[in-house]
Order: structure tokens, then sequence, then C-alpha cells
């Protein structure tokens, strides 16, 4: 069974206190009365030197003295003269001289002492405990001869002794009992207040022990407890940085070997998609290439085809390559911008240039809404770069009504240029995806026009090398992609 501190501390004081009361009451009940006796030997034996010296052979004169020592003492005292006549004693005054010879015959001595008080020389005594069968109780006598050579014979009575031995050992027995109640109580409230701060400390400890730092001693003394009380809180304080900071760097170290895994797996992806985007040209390669030597007598519009598919194909790796090349430059943070101030419209109109034949002979009919003339800062191939991804991802998604629109808007120092082109939306959780390398919402349909899905990565990073914003937006019957580029100060 576990018993408490406290519960310990107030058991083994009460116990203590218990103990000493009990070992007093019997040292009191066994050796006080011994010691009263003793002390009464004392008495007689002084009481008998000062009666001795007083006296000089006519109580009469002493006895104002002679009855204090009876009052007082409470002892009997007879003086006989030599030949044994009662010339005092402490009934006499009661009783008529008279009767000297019959009170000496009562005198409560024993035979033997009466026969050896005979025999003592001046000075000396005797004492010892006589009976008086008269009133059948116990006297502790003392027989001695005076100076003058008189006796006295001194007494008193050993019943007194006895009841005031057990009237002081019932008054102890009472006040013990007082004392182990009153004591008690005393020390189960100072038990209680000793022990309250070790408790909570106690208490304080175990939290700790749970990871509970919140909780705090609140130290009032400056005695061994307060120091140990500001210990503890010191420790809790730096426990709980000291946890809180290795929490901290465990996240950091989770998030990081997170991140890790996320790269590793980016690369592995990154390595296949590009292994399987070279993979089909070139078996088209090889393939048409072989064709092509077995069927070399063949027609020339058949070679012409081979010839055309295998520098088709030639071309795609061509492209892949680059954009690779171009990511990787971008990625690593090796792309070096070298911006330049230029007109926006003329800049459109530039790139427009290249892309009219194919609107022609697509059909596409283009609209170009531009403001005015704007001025903006940015390397101006890679902003080419953006706008010919945009216009070539508009001609691949675009629908029957073939419309594309081109427009620029100028707002808090940029300028937006947007791509509109009639066309299937974009499914909304693919909006943010697109940005990432390969990714391609419909691989049939890019497969068709031999998309490999970098083009938008690409535009993502010169754009963020840029430090300008970019987006896809579904609008209706169609999707507008934008971008923003700085305007120049003028
Ligand atoms: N204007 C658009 N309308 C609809 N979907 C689009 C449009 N532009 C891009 N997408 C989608 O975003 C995907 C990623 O485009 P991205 O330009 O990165 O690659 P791609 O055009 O397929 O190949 P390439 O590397 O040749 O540009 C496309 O595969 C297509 O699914
Ligand atoms: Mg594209």
């Amino acid at each position: 069974m576990k018993i408490s501190l406290r519960t310990r501390l107030f058991l083994g004081m009460s116990g203590l206190i218990v103990f000493f009361v009990a070992f007093s009451l019997v040292l009191n009940s066994q050796f006080l009365g011994r010691y009263y006796i003793g002390q009464k030997r004392a008495s007689l034996v002084e009481s008998a030197k000062m009666i001795d010296n007083l006296y000089k052979g006519d109580p009469e004169s002493i006895a104002l003295e002679l009855e204090n020592l009876e009052r007082n003492r409470g002892i009997n005292i007879s003086i006989l003269s030599p030949d044994y006549e009662l010339k005092y004693n402490t009934s006499f005054r009661l009783f008529s001289l008279e009767h000297g010879r019959k009170l000496f015959e009562l005198l409560p001595l024993p035979p033997h002492m009466m026969m050896e008080l005979q025999d003592l020389d001046i000075g000396e005594y005797i004492m010892d405990v006589a009976t008086d069968p008269r009133l059948k109780t116990n006297f502790l006598a003392l027989a001695a001869r005076l100076s003058n050579g008189e006796m006295l014979v001194l007494n008193t009575p050993i019943a007194a002794i006895n009841e005031g031995t057990a009237i002081a050992n019932r008054f102890f027995l009472f006040t013990g009992l007082l004392t182990i109640v009153l004591g008690g109580i005393a020390v189960f409230l100072f038990a209680n207040r000793f022990t309250k701060p070790i408790l909570e400390l106690n208490d304080i400890a175990q939290e700790m022990s749970k990871l509970n730092f919140s909780r705090k001693y609140p130290v009032q003394s400056e005695d061994e407890v307060g120091q140990l009380g500001q210990s503890i809180n010191s420790l809790s304080d730096q426990l709980d940085k000291a946890i809180s900071e290795l929490k901290e760097a465990n996240e950091i170290l989770k998030e990081d070997i997170e991140r890790e895994r996320r790269i590793d797996k980016m690369r592995k992806e990154f390595i296949s998609n590009v292994s399987h985007e070279l993979k089909t040209p070139i078996a088209l390669i090889q393939g048409y290439a072989e064709g092509l030597k077995l069927n070399v007598n063949e027609d020339e519009e058949s070679r012409n085809f081979y010839c055309d598919v295998i520098m088709d194909e030639a071309d795609k790796m061509n492209r892949l390559v680059k954009d690779l090349l171009d990511l990787s430059q971008i990625e690593s943070g090796y792309l070096k911008l070298e911006k330049t101030v230029f007109e926006v419209s003329a800049f459109i109109e530039h790139v427009l240039e290249k892309f009219r034949p194919i609107f022609a002979e697509k059909g596409i009919r283009l609209d170009v809404k531009n403001e005015k003339s704007l001025f903006v800062y940015g390397d101006v191939v890679r902003i080419e770069q953006v706008l010919i991804n945009y216009l070539n991802n508009a001609i691949n998604h675009i629908d029957e009504s073939k419309i594309i629109r081109i427009e620029v808007t100028c707002r808090n120092n940029k300028v937006r240029v947007s791509v509109y082109n009639s066309g299937n939306p974009i499914p909304e959780d693919s909006l943010d995806k697109i940005w990432t390398s390969f990714y391609k919402v419909d691989k049939a349909r890019t497969r068709t026009y031999g998309g490999t899905g970098l083009g938008l990565s690409v535009v993502r990073g010169i754009l963020e090398a840029h430090h300008n914003a970019y987006g896809a937006e579904n609008k209706d019957d169609g999707v507008l992609f934008w971008f923003e580029i700085d305007e120049a100060e003028c």
C-alpha cells in the first residue's frame, strides 16, 4: 500500500508524542513513589537536623517551628526525654500531659527501633518504615538522639505519600492524553503545511514527465524547498525550449525528406518521360530509314514521303532536345536574361508575321486588340518564345469556330498579353498541372500534333525568371492564356 509522505510524517510524529507520553507515564508510575519517599527521607533527616539545632530542652520555645514542620511537611514530631518520657508530641496538644506515659506507648515506632534508639549516640539517627497498629497505617519513622541527649521521633504517613503519587500519576495521565490530542492536531497541521509544497512539486514533476510544461511552482520561500522549486521551474523552461526546438528540427527534417522524395520521384518521372518522348521519333526514323533503304528503287513520291517523315521526326526530336536544354538551363538557374526595352504591338506584329501563312492555311480568324503603343522591359527573345508557345497551343486546340484573339492591356505598370482561342475548356483541376513538364490533358489529342508537354513549363520558367505573373482561364467557348511583362519607365 502506498502511504503518502504527509501520512508518514503525521504518523511518525504522532507516534513519537505517544511514545514519550507513555514513557513518562511509566517512569512516573514506577519511580515517582520511590523518588517521593527518597525526598521524604531527606526531608525527615533535614527536619531532624533543624530541630536538633533549634531545640534547647524546652519544646514550648520552638512550638512555632515545630508546628510549621508539622503543617507544611506533614511530619508527626515526638520528643522524648532520656528516660523515655514524652516531652512533646504533635498529637500531644490534644491530650492532657498526665497521659504522657500512655502516649509514649502509642508512639509509632517498631520495637527494634525502640531498642536501637537506646544505643544511639548523640547526633546519630535511624530510619525505617513503621506500622501504626492502632491506625493500621504505615509510617516512615526516624529516630535520633539529639545533641542534648533527648530523643526525637519523626514520622510521616506513607499512605499520604502513595496517595500523593497516585494523584500525580492520574493528573499526568490526563495531561498526557491532552498532550496527545493537541499534539496530534498540531502535528497534522504541521505535516500538512510542511508537505504541501513537496506534494505540489511532485505533481509538477509528474506533469513534466508527461511533457506538460505549463505548470510552474509558485516560489514563496528561500529555503531548500523554494530553491528546489526554482530549479524545477528553470528545468521545465529549458526542457520546454529544448523539446520545442527538437520538434521544430524534426518537422524541418521531415519536410526535407519529403521534398527529397518528391524531387527524386520527379527526376525519375522526368527521365522516363524523356526516354518515352524520344523513343517514338527514333523508332519512326529507324523504321522509315530502313523502309527507304529497301524501297530505294521505288517511285520518287514514296521516297519523298519517307524522307518527309524522317525529317519531321528529326525536327520533333530537335525541338524536344531544345526544350529540354531550355528547361534544364532555366531550372538550374543558368538562364541569363538579356533585357531590353521594346514596343509591344511591333513585337506582336513581328511574331504574328510568321504565323499568318498558317492562319490563312487553316482558315483561322485572328483578332488583335491593342490599346496604344506600350513599351516594355524584358528579354525579347524569351518573351517571343512564350508568345510562340501560346500561339502554337492555340492553333493545336482551336475548334471549328477558329477564332484566335490577342489582347494587350496595361495596369499597375504591368502589360498583360493574352491569347484566346475558341475551343474546349481545360478541366479546372488541370489548370495548375499544365505548367509542369510533360503534363498533357488529353494525351491522344496531343499525339496528333506531336506535343511533348514541355512548352508551358518552358513558359513558366521564363516568366518566373522575369518575376512576372502568368496563367490560364476558361472563357465562354474557349481558353485564354496570359502573361505579364514589366512596363518600361519612360
Ligand atoms: N490553348 C489550349 N487549349 C486547350 N488545352 C491546352 C491549350 N494549351 C495547352 N493545353 C493543354 O496543356 C498541355 C500542355 O501544354 P504544353 O504546351 O506544355 O505541351 P504541348 O503543347 O502538349 O507540347 P509542346 O511541348 O509541343 O508544347 C497540352 O498538352 C494541352 O493538353
Ligand atoms: Mg505547347
